[in-house]
């Protein structure tokens, strides 16, 4: 059975090979998720990075990372890129990667966190689309919210720059 925490330095090639394989087999794959991931840890901006570790290695991995609203509302991240090893997928690693997350931002006072992925995936844990709140030309439903406090915000969400640069 695994257990969540945060990743160590020792994690980082494991995280980068089990990204690339969860994402092999994705069709909306960039192709890039494994190398973004390693881009924001560079740029200090993987403010959460948690794997899914049992005795044989991590069998999943989750990121967090700022965004920022055109609105000016702070305290907003992004999830993603996540991934279970494809021999481990649903069986509920993914799921406790992202409960433990938002768990963990709202403890620290985010005050929400935004994904881009199916709705029927990300709806079970709270997540919701808010046609005010936009993330480029991607279709509305795949685009959704958790507010943690505050007014929920209007406008359009830009990722860290680590997103674009790989
Ligand atoms: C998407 C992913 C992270 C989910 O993690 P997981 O550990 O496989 O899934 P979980 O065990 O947490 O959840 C399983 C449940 O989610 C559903 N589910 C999993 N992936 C889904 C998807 N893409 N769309 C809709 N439902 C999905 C399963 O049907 C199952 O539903 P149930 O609990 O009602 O039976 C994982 O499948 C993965 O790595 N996929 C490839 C990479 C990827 O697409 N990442 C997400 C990018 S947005």
């Amino acid at each position: 059975m695994f257990h969540i925490r945060p990743e160590t330095a020792a994690d980082t090639d494991a995280i980068r090979a089990l990204t690339a394989a969860a994402f092999a087999g994705a069709p909306h794959s960039s192709g890039t998720e494994a190398a973004i991931i390693d881009a924001l840890r560079a740029a200090g901006a993987l403010t959460l990075s948690l794997v899914a570790a049992e005795a044989g290695g991590i069998v999943g991995h989750a990121a967090f990372s700022p965004v920022t609203c055109s609105s000016g509302a702070s305290g907003w991240f992004g999830l993603g890129p996540v991934s279970a090893r494809p021999d481990r997928q649903r069986a509920g690693v993914g799921q406790a990667l992202i409960r433990t997350g938002l768990a963990t931002l709202r403890d620290q006072g985010a005050a929400g966190c935004v994904v881009l992925g199916d709705p029927r995936y990300y709806g079970r844990f709270g997540f919701a689309c808010d046609p005010a709140l936009r993330y480029g030309d991607v279709p509305q439903e795949y685009f959704q919210r958790i507010v943690f406090r505050g007014p929920p915000p209007a406008g359009e969400i830009t990722y860290h720059p680590s997103f674009d640069s790989v």
